[in-house]
């Protein structure tokens, strides 16, 4: 009895301690809301000095609960898995799958080129790392700084522009394609739409109910980094395969500037956040563009709260009416200051948040894909079927306890082990532990022993 109290607290202590903590500054990763969790992944570690080797890249997976009140200054952030997951950055992190389960990577920096594929997919049901198989994989072509949008009704992502960039020694090449990738079938397939009016890199795109992605800002293929008008907006219409561009006016009109974020709110307005003008300016501005008019109105809101400071390459996502933004740069590469820190703002009243309370999330629930086939393949879930599933779930229940609480010694053993010898060694940290949450280790120290 004792010892397997023992074994539960351990066990419980693992779970709960283990997995949460802090995750470090970061930029150049991308996110995406799923059944109201915040899924962070990747991105480029701080360091100052800029060292690009190998562990520049993350792989760290973080999960915020969205459906949950919090103080701003400490999100509950919970570490995700990250066996699997490739090392990227400037990447692009999609919602997918026949329920919306899927966390769908593609592209992006990766400084070895570890996965063969430039596509990764998380399932947040069986919370596993993997990899799609391709009808034609040689449509897809690793490319970063590029941008992706999921239409829900036929469960498709188109992906554009961006920068065919492998890794850091490779030669960029800034294009102007458009893809789509259609997940209907078991086998996924790609195909070509029409190119767009400029080759771009760092933009912002946002599908609207419309039908239509909004493409902002970026830069341009001219020479010497060019920036896209901020008062001409590129148009793509999902439902004629057409691009046309759409004048924008308004009393402000926003400079012009990459490194964005840009999002549709649930009233079909677009908000623009940050970004930068060069690699020594950033912005702290916001803007509301309304696209049903012609010309588009660009409106200037002047927030209210702690106004926060400039930043770029953040993470900015739409949970119901509130606009959540999370890490980011707000300097330049070789600076170490980029905040970690996440921003709400209630866009009922444009107030910024220092406690985040969970507001009509269905707003922002995509429907269910209307989807033919589902991506079995990588995404294992259970049929609620028949009277003998639930017979066979009762046994996986336990098998599945014993298995984890078996773990759990292990692990702790493991880990004891582990920590005694790292304190021997007096080792860095590496990425793949979970690095971030050295407090809740020292308490797993004093634990393990016990067992
Ligand atoms: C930001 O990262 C630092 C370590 O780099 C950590 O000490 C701090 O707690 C983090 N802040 C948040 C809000 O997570
Ligand atoms: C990679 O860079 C980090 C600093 O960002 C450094 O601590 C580490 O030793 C480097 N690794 C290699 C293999 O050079
Ligand atoms: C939020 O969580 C509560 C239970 O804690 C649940 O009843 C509710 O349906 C959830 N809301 C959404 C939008 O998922
Ligand atoms: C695969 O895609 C490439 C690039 O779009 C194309 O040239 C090739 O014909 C495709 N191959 C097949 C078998 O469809
Ligand atoms: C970098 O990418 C290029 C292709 O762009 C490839 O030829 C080269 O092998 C890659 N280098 C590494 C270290 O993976
Ligand atoms: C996606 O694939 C399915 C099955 O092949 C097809 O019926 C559907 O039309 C495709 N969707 C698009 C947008 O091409
Ligand atoms: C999805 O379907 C809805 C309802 O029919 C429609 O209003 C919307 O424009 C469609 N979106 C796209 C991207 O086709
Ligand atoms: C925007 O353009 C429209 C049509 O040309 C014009 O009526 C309107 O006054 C303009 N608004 C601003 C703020 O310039
Ligand atoms: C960036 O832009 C600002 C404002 O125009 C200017 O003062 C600064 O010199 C620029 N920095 C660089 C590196 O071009
Ligand atoms: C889904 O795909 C599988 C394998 O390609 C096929 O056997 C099955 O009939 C398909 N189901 C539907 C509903 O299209
Ligand atoms: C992908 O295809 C290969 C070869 O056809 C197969 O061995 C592998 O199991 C497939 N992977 C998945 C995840 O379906
Ligand atoms: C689910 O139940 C229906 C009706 O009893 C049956 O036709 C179907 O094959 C079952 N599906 C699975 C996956 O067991």
């Amino acid at each position: 009895m004792r010892f397997f109290f023992v074994t539960l607290c351990t066990y419980l202590i693992l779970v709960f301690c283990f997995v949460k903590g802090n995750p470090t500054s970061r930029r150049y990763q991308d996110g995406a809301i799923i059944d109201n969790k915040l899924y962070v992944f990747g991105g480029r570690r701080t360091s100052n000095p800029l060292i690009l080797n190998e562990t520049a890249d993350m792989n760290e997976l973080w999960i915020l609960n969205l459906n949950q009140s919090f103080d701003v200054s400490t999100p509950p952030w919970i570490r995700g898995p990250s066996t699997n997951a490739p090392r990227v950055a400037y990447h692009t992190a999609n919602v997918g799958g026949a329920e919306n389960e899927l966390l769908i990577i593609y592209g992006g920096e990766t400084p070895d080129l570890i996965s063969s594929s430039s596509y990764a997919v998380f399932d947040t049901k069986s919370q596993k790392w993997s990899t799609p198989n391709f009808t034609n994989t040689s449509e897809l072509v690793r490319r970063q700084k590029h941008t992706g949008v999921t239409n829900f009704n036929d469960s498709t992502i188109i992906f554009y522009g961006g920068k065919r960039y492998d890794n850091y020694s490779s030669t960029p090449q800034l294009v102007d394609e458009l893809f789509l990738v259609n997940m209907s079938t078991d086998i996924w397939s790609t195909y070509n739409l029409p190119v767009s009016p400029d080759s771009r890199e760092l933009h912002t795109s946002t599908l609207l109910s419309d039908g239509k992605m909004y493409v902002i800002g970026g830069i341009l293929n001219n020479a010497n980094n060019k920036l896209a008008k901020m008062d001409l907006i590129p148009v793509f219409d999902l439902k004629t395969n057409q691009w046309t561009r759409v004048p924008a006016n308004g009393s402000v009109i926003p400079s012009e500037r990459y490194y964005h974020k840009a999002v549709g709110t649930w009233d079909n307005k677009i908000i623009i956040f940050g970004g930068a003008m060069n690699t020594t300016s950033f912005f702290n501005d916001l803007y509301v563009l309304d696209t049903t008019t012609n010309p588009y109105i660009w409106t200037n809101i002047i927030t209210k709260g702690v106004i926060p400071s400039a930043r770029s390459a953040h993470t900015m996502v739409m949970a119901g009416t509130n606009l959540i933004i999370t890490f980011g740069k707000h300097a330049d590469e070789l600076k170490v200051d980029f905040p970690n820190n996440t921003l709400v703002l209630d866009t009922t009243s444009y107030t910024w948040q220092t406690t985040y309370t969970p507001n009509k999330l269905e707003l922002t629930t995509p429907p269910k894909p209307n989807i033919i086939n589902t991506t079995t393949s990588y995404s294992p879930i259970p049929s609620s079927n028949s009277s003998s599933d639930s017979g066979s779930s009762k046994l996986a229940l336990i098998v599945g306890a014993a298995a984890s609480i078996l773990c759990a010694i292990l692990f702790s053993a493991g880990l004891f082990f582990f920590l005694n010898w790292k304190k021997q060694r007096n080792l860095l940290n590496n990425d793949n532990n979970y690095n971030d949450t050295n407090h809740e280790q020292i308490k797993i120290e004093i634990s393990a022993p016990s067992i």
